[in-house]
């Protein structure tokens, strides 16, 4: 079974997710008319601001919570529940674009390979994910390691093996501000699944505050890896 995602507490504590994914869409650079999906959609935000461009857009998300949140927030666009490792839909897409999803889903290489599946030739992956180093002075504490971090010949590796071709990858340090005194306690308890026993979200506070919390601000240490492919 897996952890229920509390979408309310993502929409309101945790909206620098899509923020910060905002010049992703211009990376994206989406079109009139061009059919988008949306891999990892969320509640949808991002969905949302690739459809104002007037491009036809779908948000695919595994997590039934986070696709209730995204039909509430725009009844008007198309959401899906599925598993990107076995997504397979009939349509074929122009673009594929992922914020801030892909080190969620696995394995990493069946979720390329539905990528591809679903781009047509010569359709573009415009993805931003967590990669190595990701948060490195958290896992140091806590010791589990959920996700996917990948560095740039890893993931353009695994991209090429499934046909698609990496034309622009960049690995970069972007720590990033959660809201609060609570903002490492909240980002813990929101983001690990299963969650950490209180010892550890308590020990990691301790541990970490001469490292991540400046001026009254908890700071995650973000590395970012963006990356633009192409559907052979
Ligand atoms: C990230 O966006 O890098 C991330 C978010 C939550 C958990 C792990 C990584």
């Amino acid at each position: 079974m897996t952890t229920p995602w509390d979408a309310n507490a993502y929409d309101s504590r945790h909206a620098y997710v899509f923020r910060f994914g905002a010049s992703l869409v211009s990376d994206l650079n989406p079109r009139p008319g061009e059919k988008i999906l949306d891999l990892g959609c969320g509640t949808g935000h991002l969905t949302n601001e690739i459809a104002k461009a007037g491009a036809s857009v779908l948000g695919v998300d595994k997590s039934v919570e986070m696709i209730d949140q995204a039909r509430t927030n725009y009844p008007q666009l198309r959401f899906v529940v599925a598993d990107a490792a076995k997504y397979r839909p009939r349509e074929r897409f122009d673009a594929v674009f992922s914020n801030a999803a892909l080190h969620w889903m696995r394995p990493p290489g069946a979720v390329a390979e539905s990528i591809s599946r679903v781009l047509k030739p010569g359709g573009r992956l415009v993805a931003e994910l967590g990669g190595s180093g990701n948060a490195a002075s958290i896992l140091a504490i806590t010791k589990r390691n959920p996700w996917y971090f990948p560095g740039i010949g890893e993931y353009a590796s695994l991209l090429e093996q499934h046909g698609i071709e990496v034309v622009q990858a960049m690995l970069f340090e972007r720590p990033t501000p959660v809201e609060g005194e609570n903002g490492l306690r909240d980002w813990l308890g929101m983001f690990y699944k299963p969650p950490l026993h209180d010892d550890v979200i308590a020990a990691a506070e301790k541990k970490l505050r001469p490292i991540l919390f400046r001026d009254g601000v908890w700071y995650i240490d973000y590395r970012r890896l963006r990356i633009v492919a192409k559907r052979v």
